[in-house]
């Protein structure tokens, strides 16, 4: 059976204008909060430039081939990921309904640490001192988080190239330019060379311990969008004459320069006005708008560097509520602009305890923010799940000529079978057992 033919309802479906606008659109799905925000913490928790080998082994091993399967996937049965694990067996829908659960709650979490990237620049610009603790008990973290929400639907909702390719072919530039002027900025700070020392210096013996090569994997995964279903989604709208490899191999390079160099002109900064290094997740909202504010022309540099988190943020936005918009309009023949509406107002219903777990009301479950709670579950372990769903649903029960094919179309490579064989025994093992022994050291 031909399944690429396969095209229910009666538009044609819609596909990026061109390699560029795809290239951009995957950057900016890749490059997010993750990058920015998540990474140079867990570098600092995770054993300095000691984690940057699991972090790269998990990238080229695990993170790169799982990214060309989706993408494969997603080409060859041209559709989001319930009709297109659908059109492998019917039962494997099930799998394409979980991964869009997982991407949906993610986006709700993500959302609302978006808004407060917007609230912050706009504070800023408007010369407003901010301190993140006050800031996030009033009414604007939530009311910021609304505002994100509408315009994440309202770009998906313009289509393919009109919204998400526009977007992120504006954004993405931008965004590489706001952070060349932040690394310039950086490096030359009088200690910048010892931020640079603390992020770099490699504590070898810390690869000894398992859970700093599972915070990698998380980090990886969680950086190149795998497992949430925005690669496969992606894929439907790609042209054939597009190398996977090469493409992949190139989005895969951008996001870790971007995160390797977030981490420089974030140390370099914290480590030249003398603060703790080891923040957690408020390093970058209570951390260095401290800084900032002490700086001279601060308020400026406060908004180079907001405005560059809030287009990352935006750009991986859009791609993960796709993913559901995607299952919506596939399924249903919805609109897009219903699609759009409808899941904004489940991620508001489900994000709002997010927004509320750093209020005065300070929602927790498990002693934990709800924020932090749901970026756990669902942000590191639920998508190495999920993408072991996806690499043994499409491997075990898609005939392997199928997705070989996808794969070596138009590469000089032709890497197909031994990447097909890597994601059909080496990656499922792999996840299945880092999912097992982080659910132990969970509990
Ligand atoms: N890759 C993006 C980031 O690093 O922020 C966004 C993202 C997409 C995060 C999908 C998590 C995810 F499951």
């Amino acid at each position: 059976m031909i399944y690429a033919a396969h095209q229910e309802g009666t538009m044609p479906r819609e596909r990026w204008s061109s390699r560029i606008g795809f290239l951009l659109a995957g950057i900016g799905s890749a490059v997010g909060l993750g990058n920015i925000w998540r990474f140079p913490y867990i570098v600092g928790q995770n054993g300095g430039g000691a984690f940057l080998i699991p972090y790269l082994i998990s990238i080229l091993l695990l993170g790169i081939p799982l990214m060309i399967l989706e993408f494969a996937v997603g080409r060859h049965f041209r559709g989001s990921t319930v009709s297109s694990l659908k059109r492998i067996r019917n039962e494997l829908k099930w799998i394409g309904v979980i991964v869009t659960i997982v991407s949906t709650v993610i986006l709700s979490y993500y959302l609302v640490i978006t808004g407060w990237t917007l609230a912050f620049f706009i504070f800023m610009l408007s010369g407003t001192e901010l301190v993140f603790g006050e800031f996030i008990q009033t009414y604007f973290s939530p009311l910021f988080f609304v505002i994100v929400v509408f315009m994440t639907s309202f770009i998906v909702a313009k289509g393919i190239r009109r919204g998400i390719e526009r977007t992120s072919t504006i954004m993405v530039p931008a965004l590489m330019g706001l952070l060349a002027v932040m690394v310039v900025y950086a490096l030359t700070l009088p200690k910048a060379v010892d931020g640079i020392s603390f992020y770099l210096t490699p504590d070898f013996s810390r690869l000894l311990d398992y859970s700093v090569w599972i915070a990698a994997l998380g980090q990886a995964f969680f950086s190149l969008s795998v497992g949430s279903g925005i690669l496969l989604t992606y894929g439907s709208y790609l042209d054939e004459r597009v190398s996977l490899e090469s493409n992949s191999g190139i989005i895969a390079l951008s996001d870790s320069l971007i995160s390797f160099i977030s981490g420089l002109v974030v140390f370099s900064i914290v480590f030249s006005f003398n603060f703790e290094p080891a923040a957690g997740p408020s390093l970058a909202f209570a951390t260095l708008p401290l800084i900032f504010m002490k700086v001279p022309y601060g308020f400026l540099l406060a908004d180079v560097f907001y405005l560059l988190l809030f287009f990352a943020a935006l750009t991986s936005a859009i791609s993960m509520l796709e993913v559901g918009v995607a299952v919506l309009v596939d399924e249903t023949s919805m609109s897009r602009l219903k699609a759009a509406s409808l899941l904004s107002v489940i991620i508001l219903v489900l994000g709002f305890p997010a927004a509320l777990s750093y209020s005065r009301i300070g929602l927790q479950l498990l002693n934990t923010p709800v924020l932090d709670l749901m970026d756990r579950l669902f942000g590191s372990l639920a998508i190495i799940f999920t993408a072991l769903l996806i690499s043994v649903s499409s491997t075990w029960f898609c005939p392997k000529r199928t997705i070989v094919n996808q794969i070596n179309k138009n590469t000089k490579c032709n890497l197909g079978a031994i990447i097909f064989f890597l994601l059909k025994y080496i990656i499922p093992l792999a996840l299945f057992f880092v999912l097992v022994s982080s659910i132990i050291g969970y509990a």
